[in-house]
């Protein structure tokens, strides 16, 4: 529940990681089942927390795209329903518009146009950010997301899932240049990504390092350099891209946003190369930046603001874009 678009008033968050973790990656199946279990529940306890009732809404928000078509089928159900029986506007909301919105609810103020770096599971995007939550998309990955390689690496090192934190934490004890993995399209001429190469690099890097009984003589230290240089490959092209885009454009700020915004060493890195061009880089809190309905409902505002109205047709799409 959000007021105002501004005031998080509950940000209620059902996590699934315990569900999936045994199968080493989501599910969609069984996604969809739990969204089913959950999803009254944390109406609920998100109308209790924030000490309102259906009759103090507005209106209701629902993510309806992009992404797993089971689970977005059960909150737009979710979703219609109240609407009906409460009488509420309805609005379907794009995730990733969720996530570009998300570094607002924690500040006063966000300079116009500003470049966002959405880096979460299933997207890695750069944007150009104009007034009134429009947007220009300057590139994206040609193949996996930046968080989707730290989990399929941290499954190559058997460090279980999602990968993220734990690779996060590893390379803070590790040598960033120990192995000099590849940086994919990092000089290219646009603001495009590839990490699938980094991964299969790191994948045959430690295949070899494993026969050759590496990482059972120096287990530990090897684990935590190979995390370490993996680590340093993708930031080094997140940060180097974003740059160019705040260069290129002439934009005052850039903003950090998705799951892999949780990690330290680009949070610190991204912080540092703006500083050097007279950049702001502003990031939301950790439990703004992983999924959460506080960023859709804050985005919903914006747009109900602006007249967007949905109605009961409303349909979940597991692709859509944000032009
Ligand atoms: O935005 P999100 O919660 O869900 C999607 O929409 O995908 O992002 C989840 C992703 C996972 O791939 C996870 O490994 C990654 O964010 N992640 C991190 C960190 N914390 C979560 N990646 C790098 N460093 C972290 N500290
Ligand atoms: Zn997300």
């Amino acid at each position: 529940v959000v007021a105002d678009g501004r005031e998080v008033l509950s940000n209620i968050v059902a996590s699934q990681v315990e569900t999936h973790q045994e199968y080493g990656g989501v599910v969609p199946e069984l996604a969809s089942r739990k969204h089913i279990e959950a999803i009254n529940y944390i109406v609920s306890r998100s109308l209790a927390e924030a000490g309102v009732t259906f009759k103090d809404l507005e209106a209701i928000a629902v993510t309806n795209r992009p992404g797993l078509i089971g689970a977005l089928l059960v909150g737009v159900a979710a979703a219609k329903s109240l609407a009906y029986c409460h009488n509420l506007p309805l609005l379907g909301i794009n995730h990733i518009e969720g996530h570009i919105y998300a570094p607002f609810l924690a500040l006063d103020a966000l300079p116009f146009p500003h470049i966002c770096l959405t880096v979460s599971g299933g997207h890695t995007l750069l944007v150009e950010v104009h007034e009134g939550w429009q947007y220009k998309v300057l590139g994206s990955t040609q193949d996996d997301a930046a968080g989707e390689v730290y989990d399929k690496v941290a499954k190559y090192l058997g460090l279980g899932f999602p990968g993220g934190k734990v690779i996060d934490d590893l390379a803070q004890k590790g040598n960033p240049s120990a192995v000099k993995f590849p940086r994919p399209m990092r000089n290219t001429d646009d603001y495009q990504f590839s990490f699938s190469g980094i991964k299969t690099s790191v994948r045959y890097f430690v295949e070899k390092a494993r026969r050759a009984g590496l990482l059972v003589e120096n287990g530990q230290q090897a684990i935590e350099d190979i995390a370490a240089s993996f680590q340093a490959a993708v930031v080094d092209v997140l940060v180097y891209k974003s740059l160019r885009a705040v260069k290129a454009t002439g934009a005052a700020a850039i903003t950090l946003t998705g799951g892999v915004a949780a990690n330290s060493h680009l949070r610190a890195s991204l912080k540092l190369a703006a500083a050097e061009i007279g950049a702001e880089v502003y990031y939301p809190p950790m439990n703004l930046c992983t999924d959460n309905g506080a960023m859709i409902a804050g985005i919903a505002y914006q747009k109900y603001q602006q007249g967007l109205r949905d109605g009961l047709s409303l349909n979940a799409t597991p692709k859509g874009s944000i032009f």
